[in-house]
């Protein structure tokens, strides 16, 4: 998951040496607010493990089960049912307006009390799901759980990035996406060992995301206040105390000079969002949300959350489901690994055409295996279902390594300072609705399209591919303030964006304005 970094370019102040170590305090600090990366895995992953119990289905949605159990019915559509999408697809919901909220709390009150208020979230929500007699419990409990992530989501990262030494910045924030994948798979974990558990193994599952999110709630009254966040707010004596100590030394003064400085050019801005409706900002603008927009219609989340019921679409016993979702856990957590070693070498284009390439082949020939083989009422032999599962960890891989982390990286890299933020969170609210959008539509769409549904994230991969070639920059090693004398106006067709900001400015130089 991404940041919004105040890098060392973008204050003026050309780059020093920070004498800063890497102090216990800091890495410990940094481990504790990842947790919130934990619980928002986790919510991911859990829902479509729980959604595949009998147990479940039976207790709160018994029409989605009696379907169920008319076996033969109808491979596409015996999950179809718009309250089982709504109990996954509500969280996004949630998470997307509170972050808008959240952004606020964020900078009037600080990272710290934004975290605090997320755990609390996620704990209420953890509450309710587990304990959930009735359906109304069950939603209100994912709707709770989606205010944690719009909250945890907004300060985490940024918290992240703002308390690590300039030379680890990179690594601490990736590790928030690193443990939204650990989430994932831990979630699939549990579902497969709680699914045994009957009748109640589902609220198990449900309430143990109350661990990282009882972790997270801990950690957050040891974790500092950011040094970045204390500055900003006015509060400079305790700001300076404050990075003396992450940073184990006294000699902060350069660090401490560029966040003041830094802080005085972000509180100029009056109307960031303003000033990203300008034709200038479109070129970000576009990228920052077609990234989101692209990275959801890969299709990543009709496999994150609903591997295991795919899986039984297929054929697959439920347990053999929840294994196969695990392995495609694996998969995730390793490859995302990848990318931080890859992503500074080759490029985000290589990485992120390699991946369309690979997709695109996952897709198309999972969609034609199920289009021969998986008709409406029979069960996929068993060298085709393993062939399905290993396509899609093939799938799995090539988006962890590229638009997962990358969807989040180039939307918080390309603004400049004065609409970073408010960019920034055009990006994530994209994001979230997006993923609102699959979460709610998948399973009517698989019951509708039927294999069909590959091709058409298939044909989504098309367009990508496109856009990545003809429209997408390359920022690798370019420093963040540099962005626009170096990417923008070099790039064949945003150029002219800059342009006509160039003219406008030469026009009112001369006519003395
Ligand atoms: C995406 C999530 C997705 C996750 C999978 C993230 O980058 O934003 O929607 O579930 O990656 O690892």
């Amino acid at each position: 998951m991404p940041a919004i970094v105040v890098s060392s370019n973008d204050s003026g102040v050309k780059h020093k040496d920070f004498d800063g170590k890497i102090t216990i305090y800091v890495v410990l600090c940094g481990i504790l607010a990842a947790t919130g990366g934990l619980v928002f895995g986790f919510d991911i992953g859990i829902s479509g493990g729980v959604t595949a119990m009998d147990d479940f289905l039976e207790k709160f949605f018994p029409k989605v089960y009696r379907k169920k159990l008319q076996a033969k019915e109808d491979n596409y559509c015996k999950f179809d049912n718009q309250w089982l999408q709504l109990f996954t697809s509500s969280l996004y919901l949630a998470a997307l307006f509170s972050s808008f909220a959240a952004s606020k709390v964020c900078s009037k009150y600080g990272r710290k009390i934004t975290i605090q208020l997320a755990s609390l979230f996620f704990i209420v929500g953890v509450v309710l799901e587990a304990a959930a007699i009735e359906i109304v419990m069950l939603i209100v409990g994912r709707i709770f759980l989606g205010m944690g992530v719009g909250f945890g989501n907004q300060a985490v990262p940024l918290f992240l990035s703002e308390i690590a030494p300039v030379k680890i910045r990179g690594a601490l924030n990736i590790l928030f996406q690193l443990n939204v994948t650990i989430g994932i798979f831990i979630a699939n974990i549990v579902n497969y060992l709680t699914a045994n558990l009957h009748p109640w193994g589902w609220r198990l599952s449900l309430g143990l995301a109350g661990v990282p999110a009882v972790i997270l709630g801990i950690g957050s009254f040891i974790i500092t206040e950011t040094p970045t966040s204390l500055i900003q707010r006015g509060q400079l004596l305790r700001g300076r105390a404050m990075l003396e100590r992450i940073r184990g030394t006294a000699n902060v003064n350069a660090e401490y000079e560029e966040i003041v400085h830094a802080s005085e050019m972000a509180r100029r801005v009056k109307h960031p969002f303003k000033n990203l409706m300008k034709r200038s900002s479109r070129p970000q603008l576009v990228i920052a949300v077609a990234m989101q927009v692209f990275q959801q219609f890969t299709g990543i989340n009709a496999i994150m959350f609903y591997a295991p019921v795919l899986f039984q679409t297929i054929g697959f016993k439920s347990q053999a489901s929840l294994l196969s979702a695990v392995i495609t856990g694996t998969v995730n957590v390793v490859s995302t690994l990848v990318s931080v070693a890859a992503v500074d070498r080759l490029g985000r284009r290589v990485l992120l055409l390699e991946a369309c390439a690979q997709m695109f082949f996952s897709q198309t020939i999972i969609g034609a295996l199920l289009f021969a083989y998986l008709k409406t009422n029979n069960e996929l032999n068993q060298g085709v279902a393993i062939a399905v599962v290993v396509l899609v960890c093939f799938f799995v891989m090539s988006f962890a390594w590229s638009w997962g982390p990358l969807g989040w990286l180039i939307p918080s890299e390309t603004f400049p300072l004065e609409t970073r933020s408010a960019g920034f969170s055009c990006a994530v609210s994209s994001n979230m609705l997006f993923t609102f959008v699959i979460a709610q539509a998948f399973l009517s769409m698989m019951c509708h399209m039927k294999a069909g549904i590959f091709f058409f994230f298939a044909a989504w991969i098309v367009v990508m591919t496109l856009f990545v070639i003809f429209l997408l920059p390359e920022t690798k090693g370019v420093p963040i303030d540099e962005m626009t004398d170096r990417v923008w106006r070099q790039h064949w067709y945003w150029r002219r964006y800059m342009e006509d900001e160039d003219g406008d400015k030469i026009k009112k130089a001369e006519d003395g304005l």
